[in-house]
């Protein structure tokens, strides 16, 4: 039994748990409905990670060349290579006009082309006429797009009036026998209460797991909070091997420099002052996607091409572009550089290497935003009570790599799906149904294991281990040797987590205790992502093997599915990718060979 703690209700028709783009676009899509709509979120709204997002949304709106959303949804899948679920890609691009005219009309302050229209630049695997040459799709507010949408954003859900319960933790999901998710219980992290929140529905929007990584462009809450919680409910994570790259992070910072930088015309050079992307990708160069750029970063540096004392990184030049430009499209970009890499960008090239950045996998779902709880006889079987959005879920429209500004398209396309969705599911204030008394008990046994934590381990020492072991043993190359190597050494974090000890024991407000609890998900997360990829005997996207150096159609076009209900080596199964598409006014797109 756990100890007893006095437990606060709350009963809404929606908990969504996250306050990103995605959280707060389901949010006031729910409350606009005049369902009674609680956020819970670990931060203050507009604090959370997509306030990082730089140069744009993706949306074909063909302000500055022409465009269609059949070209966006083609570079999509090529992007994805070929691992994207094809229904869910075309109804995310389809979507993705009115999606961007929505925030606009919201008041979201889009940079303007002279004759006033949405301002778009070009972004890396952006193409027109299925992959001809770059065309401007990013829709842009300067170098701070995640930014404005999360304040435009937040204003509507106020609006609406959704409820928000703010540096609140979520613990777990209350799941009831039958299977299906009836709340969740969630930590006030101000005063140490206890509280549960009943709900017809919960909304996993708690964002990627960047954060297993020693060097990220994620902010510091990118946990894998979701993740956890899906694992301890026993149910499936999705293609958690798909860690993408960013070619761009500030060489021993890890802040994202935006490919909006090289969308604007800054490119890369060597230690040669050769602009290396010319060879590997003749016809996009440096607007390649991202995995080919950093693949292409990487050989140089290990080539001995690299620039600086230990000729380990990359110029990034944007001086050519002037100081009108740079102040005008990206000031964020020349303020970040000064303050991080003590650059001028207006004199000197930036350093950057290829930095973990975006999560593809995630919690499996459908596109209208309900997760998975895939079977052997119905891969597409649905967990009621469960929705994830955002890069908490795998939808799947990123597949193997995402296109940059994907994802503040899928934020919002699939925020609204949720929303929609839910408002054919159930009507306001459904009465909820009386829950089992002992209900909480997993949760609170789970919270109070952590909480009295007396063993000999910091927490911050065993998530350095974590963090170190998958920047060496699942980086942009990998190979079956790295990997299980990395595996054996994540088990014996798992292990040791059972030796942690817990500052300032019984203080029930405690951030030793909320780093640990994000600490116990992140291993979730690192578990399932190093024996996915161990599995996975093949290169694809983000997942680059040196022993298995092609793509395998024949064998690998499915989904991983890994269930790490206890951590240490998860079991894998599989689910196939869709290979159809949402109506037939587009064709499946089969796969081919994959060149920029
Ligand atoms: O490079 C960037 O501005 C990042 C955008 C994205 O990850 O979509």
């Amino acid at each position: 039994m756990s100890q007893a703690y006095e437990i606060i209700e709350h009963r809404y028709d929606v908990v969504v748990l996250g306050a990103g783009g995605a959280g707060l676009r389901a949010t006031y899509g729910m409350a606009e409905q005049g369902l009674r709509t609680a956020c819970i979120s670990k931060v203050f709204p507009t604090r959370s990670h997509t306030v990082a997002a730089q140069g744009g949304i993706a949306a074909s709106l063909g302000n500055m060349g022409k465009d269609s959303w059949q070209w966006h949804m083609y570079d999509t899948v090529k992007g994805a290579d070929w691992l994207g679920d094809q229904d869910a890609i075309e109804y995310m691009c389809r979507e993705a006009p009115q999606a961007v005219y929505e925030l606009e009309h919201a008041g979201l302050p889009f940079s303007r082309t002279e004759d006033g229209h949405i301002y778009q630049r070009p972004f890396g695997g952006h193409m027109s006429d299925f992959g001809a040459k770059p065309v401007p799709r990013a829709c842009a507010a300067a170098d701070r797009t995640g930014h404005a949408m999360l304040h435009t954003m937040y204003q509507q859900a106020l609006k609406y009036q959704a409820e928000f319960y703010v540096e609140y933790f979520a613990l777990d999901l209350i799941m009831d026998d039958e299977g299906v998710c009836r709340g969740l219980l969630a930590w006030d992290m101000n005063n140490g209460t206890l509280h549960r929140f009943q709900a017809h529905m919960v909304i996993l929007a708690t964002g990627g797991y960047g954060r297993t990584y020693f060097s990220c462009t994620s902010a510091h809450i990118c946990t894998g909070d979701g993740h956890g919680m899906i694992a301890r409910a026993g149910l499936p994570l999705q293609d958690m091997e798909f860690m993408q790259f960013h070619p761009t992070g500030v060489y021993g910072a890890g802040m994202l420099i935006t490919e909006g930088v090289r969308g604007e015309g800054g490119y890369l050079t060597n230690s040669k002052g050769e602009r290396f992307m010319d060879r590997y990708a003749p016809n996009a160069k440096d607007l390649a996607s991202r995995d080919v750029v950093s693949r292409a970063m990487t050989i140089e540096i290990n080539e001995g091409r690299g620039v600086g004392p230990d000729k380990d990184h990359i110029h990034l030049h944007l001086e050519h572009l002037g100081a009108d430009v740079i102040n005008e499209r990206l000031p964020g970009i020349a303020e970040t550089s000064k303050i991080f890499a003590d650059v001028d960008v207006t004199r000197d090239p930036i350093p950057v290497i290829p930095t973990a950045h975006y999560c593809m996998g995630g919690i499996p779902t459908n596109y209208k935003a309900e997760v998975l709880r895939p079977t052997a006889d119905d891969p597409e079987a649905v967990a009621p009570g469960l929705m994830a959005v955002g890069e908490a879920a795998c939808v799947s429209v990123h597949g193997a790599n995402r296109l940059g500004c994907n994802s503040l398209l899928d934020l919002v396309v699939f925020g609204r799906a949720a929303a929609l969705r839910c408002g054919e599911l159930f009507k306001p204030n459904t009465p909820h149904k009386p829950l089992r008394e002992d209900i909480l008990e997993p949760a609170l046994q789970h919270f109070d294991r952590i909480r009295n934590a007396k063993g000999s381990i910091s927490t911050s020492q065993l998530r350095l281990r974590m963090q170190r072991t998958l920047q060496r043993h699942a980086a942009v190359f990998r190979t079956e040797d790295t990997l299980r190597e990395g595996e054996r050494l994540i088990n014996e974090c798992i292990k040791d987590f059972a030796d942690i000890s817990i500052k300032d024991r019984g203080m029930i407000w405690n951030s030793d205790l909320s780093e640990t609890l994000e600490l116990d998900n992140l291993l979730v997360c690192a578990s399932a992502l190093i024996t996915s990829a161990a599995t996975r005997t093949e290169s694809r996207g983000a997942h680059a093997r040196e022993d298995f150096t092609e793509r395998d159609d024949a064998n690998w076009m499915k989904h991983t599915l890994s269930w790490a209900r206890d951590k240490a080596s998860p079991a894998i199964t599989y689910r196939p990718v869709h290979t159809y598409t949402l109506t037939d006014e587009v064709q499946y797109i089969p796969p081919k060979e994959r060149v920029y």
